[in-house]
Formats: structure tokens, sequence, C-alpha cells
């Protein structure tokens, strides 16, 4: 609780180009809140180096995350934007909670399955404790909600199961913060070429992904090779799993429904509504990289933001801090 607002937390990683993926599951839904809440909205570039990064790449990603931030409408007079790693309490947190998370919860988590099969040669301890660090990410700030795409679901689920076990052994400690996921399909864009699996950014197939600041042309080329079926209707009919993602990101840069997307593409080819999806998309785009672009040409301007939100940030993280130290029988910090 800040003040009389309840909060909300997110985070994205700069550890690729974002996609339409992140866009439409989380940062087009990020200023939603604003109002209401009292909004941290965090680059996580601690949990980026959980796979190997070139440094030159993560450091101007982190510029370019925190200015899509703004660019995608998130106020930084409204909302605290910052980077993780400029706050020192998400890695203490993050150290404390790996004391109260177990093995057996970790090793179910299918997104570290998943990535160390991509990344084999280098499955490292903070990639199976990623999710502790998440938790601390979310409880340091007594967080209510947290707006995520499908795939954090178990992860934010483990969040809350640390939390209430951490309040059983002490006393109530932190507040058990809910997920906040799209009702729509958005929730869940798939990846252009292989329509099963998720849309990511890290994806080295670049027809897999479209990212918010491919170029209009590259936007409507990579709609047009989407994967579809050898089918010619469009409607959402099992089966038709590539369909079914262009219906739902045509859908949400339109705010149509499926049954609406039917009825305009009632008899007419793939060809036709694939280009639609593409424009749509391109469209609704433009004014975001419009900003993006003005953004990230005043560099200086983008540090005065993560100075000021680093330091709102972790002025309101010692609270918890303090509150997690003393009832885990820490001495006080001594002030240096
Ligand atoms: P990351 O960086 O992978 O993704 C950022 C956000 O985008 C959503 N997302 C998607 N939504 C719909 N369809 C997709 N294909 C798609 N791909 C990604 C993600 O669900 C996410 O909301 N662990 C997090 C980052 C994180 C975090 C946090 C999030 C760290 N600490 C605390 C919330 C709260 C992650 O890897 O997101």
């Amino acid at each position: 609780m800040y003040k009389d607002k309840k909060v909300v937390f997110s985070g994205i990683q700069p550890s690729g180009q974002l996609t339409i993926g992140n866009y439409l599951g989380a940062l087009k839904n990020f200023k939603e809140f604003s109002e209401e809440y009292r909004c941290y909205y965090c680059v996580v570039d601690e949990h980026a180096i959980t796979v190997r990064q070139n440094p030159a790449e993560l450091r101007r990603r982190t510029y370019e995350t925190l200015a899509l931030y703004i660019a995608a409408g998130l106020d930084p007079e409204k909302n605290v934007l910052f980077v993780q790693s400029h706050v020192p309490g998400h890695a203490e947190l993050g150290w404390i909670l790996d004391c109260y998370t177990m093995f057996g919860e970790l090793s179910r988590m299918t997104q570290f399955k998943d990535k160390s099969r991509k990344n084999a040669d280098n499955i490292n301890a903070g990639l199976f404790t990623y999710p502790a660090l998440m938790a601390a990410d979310i409880l340091l700030y007594q967080t209510e909600m947290v707006p995520v795409g499908h795939d954090q679901k178990q992860h934010l689920e483990l969040a809350r199961d640390v939390a209430e076990r951490f309040n059983q052994i002490y006393g109530d400690t932190f507040i058990v913060p809910e997920p906040f996921i799209n009702k729509t399909p958005a929730a869940r864009i798939m990846s252009l070429a292989e329509p099963t699996k998720k849309m990511s950014k890290s994806d080295e197939n670049e027809n897999a992904t479209v990212r918010i600041l491919d170029e209009r042309d590259v936007i409507i080329k990579k709609f047009k090779r989407a994967v579809t079926d050898s089918e010619t209707e469009i409607c959402a009919r099992e089966g038709k799993d590539g369909i079914i993602n262009l219906m739902s990101i045509y859908g949400a840069f339109t705010g149509k429904t499926f049954e609406e997307i039917e009825r305009e593409f009632a008899g007419r080819g793939y060809g036709d509504f694939k280009l639609a999806v593409g424009e749509a998309c391109a469209d609704a785009l433009a004014p975001v990289q419009a900003e993006f672009k003005r953004l990230m040409q005043d560099k200086k301007y983008l540090e005065e933001i993560m100075l000021k939100g680093a330091m709102e940030a972790h002025h309101d993280s010692l609270r918890t801090m303090s509150k997690v130290r003393r009832k885990i029988g820490f001495t006080e910090k001594p002030r240096f």
C-alpha cells in the first residue's frame, strides 16, 4: 500500500527486441492502472543475465525498453519507471526469498525447463532461482496486482506461495499478489512460424516474431508469410491455430471480436486477411515507434527518468526490507 493507493507492479526483460506478444499481452495494458494504482514498471536487467547477453546490447536494450514504456503511454510522472539493478532491494530480497523457495517448486517451472533446453551449455543457478527474484520484485512493494501475459501465470503462483509461506512463519509481512491476465486471446500471442508455440523475443527465426519496432513493410511481409493451414475459411475452428492467432492479433489491434472478424472476412481469402492484419498492426504501432525514436535521441531525459524512478522505488522498498530483516532476525543495518 502506498499512501491510500494499492500497488501494481510489472516488469519486462531487456533481453531482446520486444515483440507484439509483449505489447499486447503486457505493455499496452500497463497504462490502464496509472490513475487508480501506485504503479511500478521495471526493466528487469537482473533477470536478463540468467541467459548470456552481449554487454553493449544489454545496455542499449535497457534504454530502449524504458523508452518503449514511455512511448507506449506510460507517463513518468504517474508511474514509477525504473531499472531493476538500480534498486538494491531486489537482489537483497531475492536472496532472502531463495531461502524460502523449495528446490522442488523451482524444478517444476516450465520456463526453467524450456530455457534449460535452449541453453543447455549454461544452466546456471540464476536461471533456476529466477522465479524467487521475480517474487522479490513483486513482494518488495506490497503489490496487489501484477499485469502479465499468460506465460507468467506459473511464476505468479509461485510468488503467492512464497508470500504465504513467509507470512505463515513470521506473521503478516507481504501482501499476497494477484495476477492480472487479459481475458482476451491477446494474453497468449503465438509464433507466426509455429502457431502452437508462444511468440518469444529470443526466437532466432525472424519470421516467427513481429517486433514493436519493425518497419511497416517488414510487418506486412512477416504477416504475409505467417503459417496457416490448407483450408480457405477465416474462422476460429479447432486445428486452425495459425488463423486463430492472426484473428487474436487483429482483434487486439482493432477491438473487433472473433464473430465480427469472421463476418468481415466471410468469402475472402487468407491473402486479404493477412494484409489486413499487417496493416492494422503497422497502423497501431506507428505512433509508438515515432515517440520511441524521439525519446531515443534524448538519452539525458531517459537517464533523468531512470534516476527519478530508482530513487522513488528505492525509497518505497525500504519499508518492506526493514520489516523482513527484523522478522527473520537480521540485526539492524548500520547507517554509513
Ligand atoms: P518477459 O520479458 O518474457 O515478457 C514481458 C511480458 O510480456 C508477456 N509476454 C506475452 N504476452 C502474450 N503473448 C506472448 N507471446 C508473450 N510473450 C511475453 C509476458 O507474460 C510478460 O508479462 N519474468 C518476466 C519478467 C518479470 C516480471 C517480474 C513480470 C520479472 N519480474 C515481476 C511481472 C512481475 C518475463 O520474463 O517477462
